[in-house]
């Protein structure tokens, strides 16, 4: 089956639904998404939108932060765009019907500002601790009510389709210098490849936490953009620098709970098993220091003690207040046993976020023409080797604003363009698979690899054997894929094998220790040969 449309939108978070709601008034939209519209990584978001809203706040303080959690490997220009467009970008939302946390302060302009690591001042706007949640549910609803977007829910993107796609075996060949045109896309349901024939093609498909063990992210987040981007000769960059968020709640049946960094932002403070507070050792903004150290603080302090998790204690705080501002988080941690009113919270870092990805210019675009990535897919330069806290939703609304801005402009061009005639997904000769058990035992090899040996701490023995066992698992699943019809799991499993690969080349690649990037056989930052991004590019195939 074929679908033509004028703008594809890959995934449902916050970035493409606004996009989609800012083209949707000059063509049609497709908008697919992997599971139903609302499973998205901004969902999930609990701090907030970082922006410069209070009286003792400045653009040039914003900047100056992100700037420096960011060590030296930040986009100037970018930053400076992406903190100015903030407000803007935020009054926009409460116009969508967004309400956010007010407090009754002239300095804030009514807003109820929150504190994160790394932010000097109080600049976080949210909705008590559900902030993703709020701005997801009210963008899903705009979008259902517009008439010129369609939602393919269930419908997960297979690859790319761009000029020079030939179809070998199933498998799709692209050249460099290309034009995209759409994508091969499962119906889930329907167990049938569509092929999505678009003038405009934008990936927003989230990060990759489901490459590591432990994640704060939903099932969802398996890099299908960075690889599909990858596959189609986009460029990569800097994907060393993987965020572990210092704070997931530790319990065996607690999976991807995030306890959010606001809470160490309204006084928690980090003890370990002996009760003893740990952070003044490490940093001298103590807890409230980047994330980057915080996580490596703990990591330090676990191997040190030989303990299984820290603790977060905030039950110093009166009670009322914290059931307030962290509803969510208070009845989260009372279904599994904690009162966090009273009892320090167990916790461990867990991998969160991923600074690097495909490389965009300043609307978003990539060295594909017509084909856009916006969010967690990208990597604009505005996070460099460590993103600031709650600067990824405001990264999102700026660039889906830039890259629809655009998007709309090159609609007009590529309208005279005659249609080009694309490939159908073509599954002759492949068979239903017989091995289910191969996906799920590489799938989860995977992820232990990257945890044991691409985590916090890294060094070039342990990134090597990752190298060699992610090796051996991409030529396993590459065999196996040539021959079996293709299932969501294997597209998944394909893509995170991929991501893998991506995130030990761009560590080993790097020399010395930077950022989210440490290792311990180069634990020094070095400006004179390393202050640069990381570039990958897929090897020509054909
Ligand atoms: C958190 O609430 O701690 C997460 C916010 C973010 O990752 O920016």
């Amino acid at each position: 089956m074929e679908v033509t449309v004028d703008f594809l939108v890959i995934g449902s978070g916050v970035a493409g639904l606004t996009f989609a709601l800012k083209v949707a008034q000059y063509g049609r939209v497709a908008l697919i998404t992997k599971k139903e519209i609302k499973e998205s990584n901004t969902n999930h978001a609990q701090g907030g939108i970082a922006s410069v809203f209070s009286s003792l706040d400045s653009f040039d303080l914003h900047i100056k932060d992100t700037l420096s959690s960011g060590v030296d490997l930040c986009n100037k220009d970018v930053v400076e765009m992406v903190v100015k467009g903030g407000p803007e970008r935020i009054k926009e939302l409460i116009d969508f019907g967004v309400n956010f946390n007010i407090k009754e302060d002239e300095n804030s302009q009514n807003f109820d500002l929150g504190r994160e690591g790394g932010h000097s001042q109080k600049r976080i706007v949210h909705a008590q601790d559900m902030t993703g949640r709020e701005v997801e549910n009210v963008l899903v609803q705009c979008v259902y009510k517009h008439k010129n977007i369609d939602i393919y829910e269930h419908h997960i993107a297979i690859d790319l389709i761009t000029r020079s796609t030939r179809i070998k075996r199933g498998f799709v060949v692209t050249n460099y210098e290309d034009t995209c045109c759409g994508a091969y896309v499962l119906d889930r349901k329907n167990k049938k490849v569509k092929t999505f024939n678009s003038k405009i093609t934008l990936l927003a498909t989230g990060g990759i936490g489901k490459v590591y063990l432990y994640t704060s992210n939903p099932d969802i987040a398996t890099g299908d953009g960075i690889a599909m981007g990858y596959r189609a000769g986009t460029t990569i960059a800097n994907l060393e620098f993987v965020q572990f968020h210092p704070t997931c709640l530790y319990h065996p049946k607690a999976k991807n709970f995030l306890i959010s960094e606001a809470v160490r932002g309204e006084g928690a403070v980090l003890i370990n098993k002996g009760g003893e507070p740990f952070m003044f050792k490490y940093d001298k903004e103590k807890d409230l220091a980047c994330r980057d150290v915080v996580a490596r603080a703990i990591d330090s302090e676990l191997k040190k003690r030989g303990d299984n998790c820290v603790y977060l204690d905030i039950s110093h705080k009166k009670s009322e207040f914290i059931k307030k501002r962290f509803p969510n988080l208070y009845k989260q941690c009372n279904i599994y046993g904690f009162d966090m009113t009273k009892d320090p919270i167990p916790v461990v870092p867990a991998a969160h976020y991923i600074c690097g990805g495909i490389s965009t210019d300043i609307y978003g675009r990539t060295n594909i023409k017509y084909l856009y990535a916006v969010g967690e897919t990208a990597c604009t330069g505005l996070h460099g080797a460590n993103r600031l806290a709650s600067n990824s939703l405001l990264e999102a609304l700026v660039y889906s604003d830039k890259a629809a801005f655009r998007a709309i402009k090159e609609l007009k061009i590529i309208k005279k363009r005659p249609d080009l005639n694309i490939p159908l997904w073509d599954e002759t000769g492949t068979v239903d698979s017989d091995e289910l058990i191969m996906i799920s035992h590489n799938w989860d090899e995977i992820r232990r690899i990257m945890w044991n040996y691409v985590g916090i701490v890294r060094s070039n023995k342990r990134l090597a054997r990752a190298k060699r066992r992610i090796d051996n698992i991409i030529s396993e699943i590459n065999d196996y894929y040539w021959d079996f019809k293709v299932t969501s799991d294997l597209i998944e499993l394909r893509n995170l094998s991929v991501v893998a690969d991506l995130i030990i080349k761009c560590a080993l690649h790097r020399k010395e220790s930077r950022g989210l990037h440490y290792n311990i056989a180069y634990p020094e930052k070095d400006n004179k040969k390393w202050q640069k991004d990381t570039i990958l590019r897929r090897p020509f195939v054909i």
